[in-house]
């Protein structure tokens, strides 16, 4: 079966969020105080998350992404994601984290069946690494990369939003990265989504990005696969790794979209900005499974075009990236 909206868009890519909790509270993610947490009572029991992804898997989800807030602070998580890579249809099962707990937790992610890690690190230098994390130990995260590829894992990916005059001065050193390790370092455009009136200062334009890499390395084009995200691809000659960019800011790539979203609280949503997003609490509440599916396809065909938040006024529709994964 397939999920195809409305605007022709094949939709095969669920992110779930299996909790809003987070070991750690990024600047770009939460404000310093941190977000208000959701109450034990509204976060989905796995059965409930395997019910939702069983039916969205039938009905034509080929790849799921469990996200967070930080995926592997909750509890049980392993034996989930063992039960969710066993479901039959399921192509791909992939997770993103913040790299703190993989250490300890890498081998049984690999052998429950996760096929590959996307892990932040917006920094290699400790110092600004714990001022973007509020606190975060960046030889933890660097420890935890390596048990990961120990125990099994194809070359991870990397996300680091790029914030000027925070991290900026880093790109070439992540470049640097790809030299000597086959990741794939993904820089990402920062997004106001924490209500924040400098954001446009902190914005460094995925162009701007590029340019400042080509300016010290000759760069190769590299091809995107069919389930790969809003990530433009490239590498710089005679590089392990390879380097993308993702412009989430000053690019849309909302015509190629194949996302679907739902938040740990039980919100599906068609967009990253979508606002509300539906409840599907009532319908998994009527324990009928077949109904769950028709509202998977319902909230598909009402997916939007194209979200609205790119320059003016996108301080005005803050949300806590920590609920929605990303
Ligand atoms: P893969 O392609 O499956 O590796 O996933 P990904 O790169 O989309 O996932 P990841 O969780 O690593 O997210 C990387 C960045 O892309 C994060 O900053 C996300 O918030 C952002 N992102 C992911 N999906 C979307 C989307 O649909 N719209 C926008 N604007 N940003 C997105
Ligand atoms: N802007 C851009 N990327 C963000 N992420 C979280 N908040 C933001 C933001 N405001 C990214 C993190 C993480 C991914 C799931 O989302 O880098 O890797
Ligand atoms: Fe946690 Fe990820 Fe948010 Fe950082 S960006 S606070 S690691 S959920």
């Amino acid at each position: 079966m397939a999920l195809i909206d409305t605007y022709g868009r094949r939709i095969n890519y669920l992110r779930l969020s299996v909790t809003d909790r987070c070991n750690l509270r990024c600047r770009y993610c939460m404000p310093e105080e941190g977000v208000e947490k959701l109450d034990h009572s509204q976060v989905l029991s796995y059965a409930d998350l395997l019910r939702i992804s069983t039916e969205a898997v039938a009905a034509g989800i080929e790849k799921i992404r469990v996200t967070g807030g930080e995926p592997l602070v909750r509890k049980g998580i392993i034996s989930f994601l063992e039960r969710l890579g066993a479901l039959p249809g399921l192509k791909e099962l992939v997770l993103t984290t913040n790299g703190l707990l993989l250490k300890e937790m890498a081998q049984g992610l690999r052998e429950a069946g996760v096929q590959r890690l996307n892990i932040s690190l917006d920094s290699l230098k400790p110092e600004t690494f714990a001022a973007i994390t509020r606190g975060g130990e960046l030889k933890r995260v660097l420890d935890g990369l390596e048990a990961a590829e120990k125990a099994g894992f194809p070359p991870h990916k990397i996300n680091v939003v790029v914030m000027r005059g925070v991290n900026d001065d880093e790109i070439l050193d992540f470049v640097e990265l790809t030299m000597k390790r086959p990741y794939a370092v993904r820089f990402i455009e920062y997004m106001p989504t924490c209500g924040d009136a400098d954001w446009r200062e902190l914005c460094v334009p995925g162009a701007e990005i590029r340019e400042r890499i080509g300016e010290r390395y000759l760069i190769e084009e590299v091809s995107n696969s069919e389930l790969s995200g809003p990530s433009k691809n490239f590498k710089v000659q005679g590089a392990q790794g390879s380097l993308g960019i993702i412009t989430a800011m000053t690019g849309h790539f909302c015509n190629g979209c194949n996302r679907l979203r739902v938040t740990a609280s039980g919100i599906a949503k068609g967009c990253l900005f979508s606002g509300d997003g539906v409840d599907l609490r009532p319908v998994l509440a009527t324990g009928d499974d077949a109904l769950l599916r028709q509202e998977v396809q319902r909230i598909v065909a009402a997916k939007p075009g194209r979200h609205e938040v790119t320059d003016e006024g996108a301080e005005t529709v803050p949300f806590a990236m920590s609920r929605v994964g990303g």
